[in-house]
């Protein structure tokens, strides 16, 4: 137990440079620092936080689910383009939706359909490692392929961006997303397959935002003092190129985590944020590849000081009950959180949000006092607790790493099966059922189910050995307790090494063929991805 609790928290606390171009534990062959940029070494807090813009819709259109109704239509186009992610850094090439990273934000209203369509204007040609070996990567396939997927999203099968439903240059995709669910942050990312961490790292990901009149009603701050703030790690070569690390093994670049050297928020590494003495709400997304980060809030720039209290007041898909005050957050990739904070004690002085090991960014809090007439409220929305008796089915599924003799992954599957074999997870339309995964890895793993929320029912740790050889779980220890803010509705959590972490879930919605997987971006693109359909009622 020891020493997997410490790899655990060696893999949470994001790792540094040296290490990460090393590939701490995915034996990649070591980078020579001088092939990479000294990120740890760029002047902090010179570069103004960049907002992404607001994605303006270019008309409208009949609603596909209702012709008679017309819904707003936006086009957005993924280009290649370039950007600055630090002063001292020269341009960097990036692939981005409306060119650039990240993209525009969508803002829609719960209850309001729209239509958006992707089309692709990429080069043909990728710039990062393409690994054929991989299933759906094969060489006879386009090397720049997108497929888009609102992760979160209630959406139909036949817009949610399957996998397989990749399309090339010059090509589009008009998805329908009918927003018939809770105020919340969403996010648009590419998912094709095969090369979705490929290109993720190239920039393709964009924040989706759900208003309703709900929210409205808690007179939250907003305009100029709600932030999005999306977090993701890089790694890049002295010219500013973006640095994705290859395997060493002779046509199969293949690596089992990316870890990037520098945090960049909203794009820029060590960005400032100016901002008043009074309450903000961040919305943050940890769009990262494979890290997860332990975040805080602190005075002073050391890694080591003080943790401030904020507030968490949303998970992935909504409100929480009530705000959860905390000074410590985890997002894993693919998770969101919606926080307040408050920095009304702090005028004319500064705020850091830092990890345990780097700073990330800075607050600068002017010294005029302002007027703060938003709230935080003391309840949000009730999360009813779905109660396990509601389940019809419960389902054990594996978490598994296959290594190959050197101790290197060389394939990692969910439920033991690999992407093309039969469809196993077949939930009825409308029922609810405990799905039950089973960690044989000593990595924590988020995993992922499209369409659907859920609530997280517990953690506990189990006998490994005795499960390998039987079969039988047997628990070593009681469940670890829930901290509060994982208590509202998700569709992303965390998946402990030696646990079973068991979440409940009813299929509502669509029925269909959708996708749940790891969003550790490298296992999905290996194997770590199963389809599943919710059978029609
Ligand atoms: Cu955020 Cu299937 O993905
Ligand atoms: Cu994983």
């Amino acid at each position: 137990m020891r020493t997997t609790r410490r790899r655990f928290l060696q893999q949470m606390s994001w790792l540094t440079a040296a290490t990460a171009a090393r590939g701490a534990h995915t034996m990649q062959p070591a980078v020579s620092t001088a092939q990479l940029l000294d990120t740890r070494a760029l002047a902090h807090f010179v570069d103004p936080l960049p907002i992404p813009s607001l994605a303006k819709p270019a008309g409208l259109r009949p609603s596909p689910a209702d012709p008679a109704l017309q819904v707003p239509y936006y086009g957005i186009v993924m280009r290649q383009f370039r950007a600055k992610v630090h002063r001292d850094v020269p341009p960097t090439t990036f692939w981005g939706y409306n060119a650039s990273c990240p993209g525009p934000i969508i803002e829609a209203r719960g209850g309001t359909p729209l239509l958006v369509e992707w089309a692709n204007e990429l080069p043909r040609q990728h710039f990062l490692p393409i690994d054929h070996t991989l299933h759906g990567a094969e060489a006879d396939k386009p090397e720049v392929r997108t497929v888009v997927h609102l992760h979160g999203g209630r959406t139909g099968p036949e817009s949610d961006g399957y996998p397989e439903d990749w399309f090339v240059f010059g090509q589009s995709a008009t998805c329908f997303y009918p927003n018939q669910q809770e105020a919340t942050s969403l996010f648009y990312h590419d998912h094709a397959m095969g090369i979705t961490r490929l290109n993720a790292v190239a920039g393709l990901m964009g924040l989706y935002l759900i208003r309703d009149e709900f929210e409205d009603s808690l007179n939250l701050p907003k305009g100029a003092y709600e932030i999005p703030l999306v977090i993701f790690d890089r790694s890049f070569r002295p010219d500013g190129q973006l640095y994705y690390p290859v395997s060493g093994k002779p046509g199969a670049p293949w690596v089992s985590e990316y870890y990037g050297s520098a945090i960049l928020v909203n794009g820029k590494i060590f960005p400032y944020h100016e901002v008043e003495p009074r309450k903000y709400r961040l919305r943050l997304l940890n769009s990262s590849n494979g890290s997860f980060y332990r975040l805080s809030f602190s005075a002073d720039a050391t890694v080591s000081s003080e943790a401030l209290t904020f507030h968490q007041i949303g998970s992935e898909q909504g409100f929480l009950a009530a705000p959860v005050p905390m000074n410590l957050l985890i997002p894993g990739p693919g998770e969101r959180a919606d926080l307040i904070v408050d920095f009304s004690s702090h005028a004319g002085k500064e705020v850091f949000l830092r990890t345990d090991v780097t700073v990330v960014m800075q607050f600068r809090v002017s010294a005029k006092q302002t007027v703060d007439t938003s709230s935080l409220p003391t309840t949000l929305r009730p999360v009813p607790r779905t109660p396990e008796s509601a389940a019809v089915h419960t389902r054990e599924l594996t978490i598994a790493d296959y290594q190959n003799r050197l101790g290197r992954s060389s394939v990692m599957l969910l439920n033991g099966a690999h992407w093309d074999m039969p469809v196993t997870e077949k939930p009825v339309q409308n029922s609810t059922e405990i799905w039950s995964f089973i960690n044989l890895t000593d990595d924590s793993h988020p995993i992922h189910l499209h369409m659907v929320r859920f609530q997280l029912l517990d953690r506990r740790p189990f006998d490994l050995s005795v499960y390998q050889l039987t079969g039988k779980v047997v628990f070593i220890g009681p469940a670890e307790s829930l901290s509060a803010n994982e208590l509202g509705w998700k569709d992303t959590v965390r998946v402990d090494p030696m646990t079973i972490t068991r979440i409940i879930v009813k299929f509502e919605g669509f029925a269909g063929r959708y996708v749940w997987h790891c969003h550790m971006l490298e296992h999905e693109d290996n194997e770590m991805m199963r389809p599943y359909v919710i059978v029609p009622e």
